[in-house]
């Protein structure tokens, strides 16, 4: 394994935030402005967390805010050409990690109906399905499916988080990436 092939899961801080935006811009079509990620990395109720090589590339990262017992997950995007390899899976999984230890006790998230990748890879985590928000998004007046996963603050959902990190770890390892 190259050390070049280390990667992290880092609370990010306003020296990525140009390849925040960048991301954005490839994955979301400029979804949040800088001035936006700098208010999340300001804010002490939101996490920015990202996926970061040894050289300080961002591979993707992803965003939540802490309400009360609640994680709300508002971003998660990979770069493009890094997609499918497992790492936004490491992102969902760090995310869920950091609420846990921040003593939180469910996630939500609103997804597009559309987004069969997305929802995929939350249901792999145990969310489920709690409702529809109509024309939720404006431009496309598409759907969102709502999504939440409980029990966060439990005994059995830290035995699955320790199984999940062996099964991601292994799955990048094969991939190349040393997480
Ligand atoms: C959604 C996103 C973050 C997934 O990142 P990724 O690194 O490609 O995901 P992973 O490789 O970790 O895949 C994890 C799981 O997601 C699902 N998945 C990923 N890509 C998929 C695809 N093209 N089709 C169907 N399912 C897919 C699978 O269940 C996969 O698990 P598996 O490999 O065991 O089958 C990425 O596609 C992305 O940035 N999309 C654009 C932004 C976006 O839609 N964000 C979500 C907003 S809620």
């Amino acid at each position: 394994m190259n050390s070049e092939n280390r990667i992290y899961l880092k609370e990010i801080d306003q020296n990525f935030l140009s390849q925040l935006r960048e991301i954005d811009c490839a994955c979301l079509g400029s979804f949040w402005s800088l001035e936006t990620y700098q208010r999340e990395i300001d804010n002490p109720n939101s996490l920015v967390l990202g996926l970061v090589t040894e050289d300080h590339e961002l591979l993707g990262f992803g965003c939540l805010w802490s309400i009360l017992e609640e994680a709300h997950i508002t971003m998660l995007a990979v770069r493009p050409e890094y997609q499918g390899q497992g790492l936004g899976r490491a992102i969902v999984w760090g995310l869920l990690k950091k609420s846990r230890d921040r003593n939180l006790e469910w996630a939500t998230l609103e997804v597009r109906v559309s987004n069969q990748a997305a929802i995929a890879l939350y249901k792999s985590f145990g969310f489920q399905e709690i409702g529809r928000r109509p024309n939720y998004y404006e431009v496309t007046g598409e759907d969102a499916l709502l999504l939440w996963c409980k029990g966060l603050h439990t005994q059995e959902f830290a035995t699955l988080l320790e199984n999940w990190h062996d099964e991601i770890s292994v799955k990048l390892l094969a991939k190349g990436w040393n997480l």
